[in-house]
């Protein structure tokens, strides 16, 4: 009983598979499910040995953050205007902007979950 009242408030999760060998100052792009029902798709960077989890719109003006190489090792960035989003906070970084949404991770061995 109290498993299933705690995964109501965490949220879906889903796993992602080999993740793990991410390595430092890189990012991934992940889709979950369909976008028309529900489904949502998220960037995972490495920064400082750990895994975070950016939403892939960008809260500006709803560009796609996108993955690769971050800027600087630690910045996701969105290619429209250029924003650069910190994957651990969602802050912005030197601009004038709301958070970009961020998901909790936890990284298991080589795979990680990530609550959405
Ligand atoms: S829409 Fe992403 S920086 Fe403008």
């Amino acid at each position: 009983m109290l498993s299933r009242l705690k995964a109501l408030f965490r949220g879906r999760s889903v796993t992602i598979q080999g993740v793990g060998k991410l390595e430092e100052g890189m990012s991934k792009k992940v889709a979950v499910g369909d976008p028309l029902a529900g489904g949502t798709s998220f960037v995972l960077c490495r920064v400082n040995g750990e895994l975070f989890a950016l939403d892939d719109h960008c809260p500006h003006e709803d560009g796609r953050i996108q993955d690769g190489p971050l800027a600087d090792g630690r910045f996701a960035v969105c290619p429209l205007h250029g924003y650069k989003f910190d994957p651990r906070t969602g802050q912005a970084h030197e601009v004038s902007c709301r958070k970009a949404r961020t998901y909790r991770v936890e990284q298991r061995g080589d795979d990680c979950e990530v609550w959405y």
